[in-house]
Formats: structure tokens, sequence, C-alpha cells
């Protein structure tokens, strides 16, 4: 079966190609990973943060998916530096979308992904610092709750592997 290549735009094409804030950050405040089993897509969003005034110093990311998810991912870490925190949390999976000048449909889950990374991380940041600002919602959004999903379907996956192996 052949497969046609999906129609990327050049945005997309160029930001996969040449990703910017590609890479570990050692000196990070805060990361979280979130992965997609179906396709076996790891991403891990790092956020330096001035915790005196909450705002997004860098970010940077590192992803194991595909051109979608490291243009998504890319351009998502341009679009937070030097926002606030709650203005990061605010970026919807349709923002960057637009931002990146569209994608073909079957790879909108890829910049969700990005997306609840992003949230992940920012989640955990409050977490740590023990604080619950009054606009961060105790109810996961839709980009959590998805890459939620895929974990666990990961793990489910991951024990019927395990069954099966130990079968053989
Ligand atoms: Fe899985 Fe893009 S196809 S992240």
């Amino acid at each position: 079966m052949s497969r046609s290549p999906l129609p990327y735009n050049p945005k997309v094409l160029e930001l996969f190609r040449n990703p910017k804030n590609l890479g570990k950050m050692e000196d990070a405040t805060v990361s979280a990973v979130a992965g997609n089993p179906a396709c076996g897509d790891m991403i891990t969003f790092y956020l330096k943060i001035d915790e005196k005034r909450e705002v997004i110093e860098k970010a940077s990311f590192e992803s194991y998916g595909c051109a979608a998810n490291i243009a998504t991912s890319s351009i998502l870490t341009e679009m937070i530096r030097g926002k606030t925190l709650r203005e990061a949390w605010e970026v919807s999976w349709k923002k960057v979308v637009k931002e990146i000048g569209g994608l073909p449909s079957v790879k909108f889950h890829c910049g969700i992904l990005a997306v609840g990374a992003l949230r992940r991380a920012i989640r955990q940041y409050y977490k740590k610092k023990g604080k619950n600002p009054e606009w961060l919602p105790e109810e996961q959004t839709f980009e959590e709750k998805q890459a939620l999903e895929e974990e666990e379907l990961a793990k489910m996956l991951a024990k019927k592997m395990g069954e099966f192996e130990g079968k053989r």
C-alpha cells in the first residue's frame, strides 16, 4: 500500500526541519511529559520561569513525535516566551494550529499533545509551590484529558504486551 505524503504547509515543514528550542533544558524550573502511544510519540516540555513575576523566560522541548508534533511544539515554545504563566495557560491547541498556518485534521492531536504537556508543566509548577491561582481550573482541560487518555491506553498496551511476552 502506498502512502501519499500529508499536505503540510511550508511553515510546518520549515519548523520540522529547523525546530526552535529543541532539546533538554538543564536549568529548567519545571518539566512535564505527555505521551501518545497510538503513534509511539512522547514529548517533554521544559520551562524556565522567573518566579517573582511568574513569567516564562524560556521554553524548550524534546519530541519523539511526528513532523506536526515537532513543528507545533516548536512554535508553542516561541508563542509563550515572555508570557505570564496565566497567558501561556490560555494558549489553546486551536491557537497553535492557527499560528502554524493549519494542519491536516488527522494531525490535530499532535498539537493537542504539545499544549497538554505545557499545561501539565504549569500545573506541576504550582503544585510544587503549593499554590493554586484562581485562574487555574481544578478540572482538567481538554488538552490535558487527551494526554491522559493516551497514556492510559499506553499503560494498557504495555500490560498486554507484558502478558503476551510472558506467555511466549
Ligand atoms: Fe503522533 Fe503526530 S502522529 S504526535
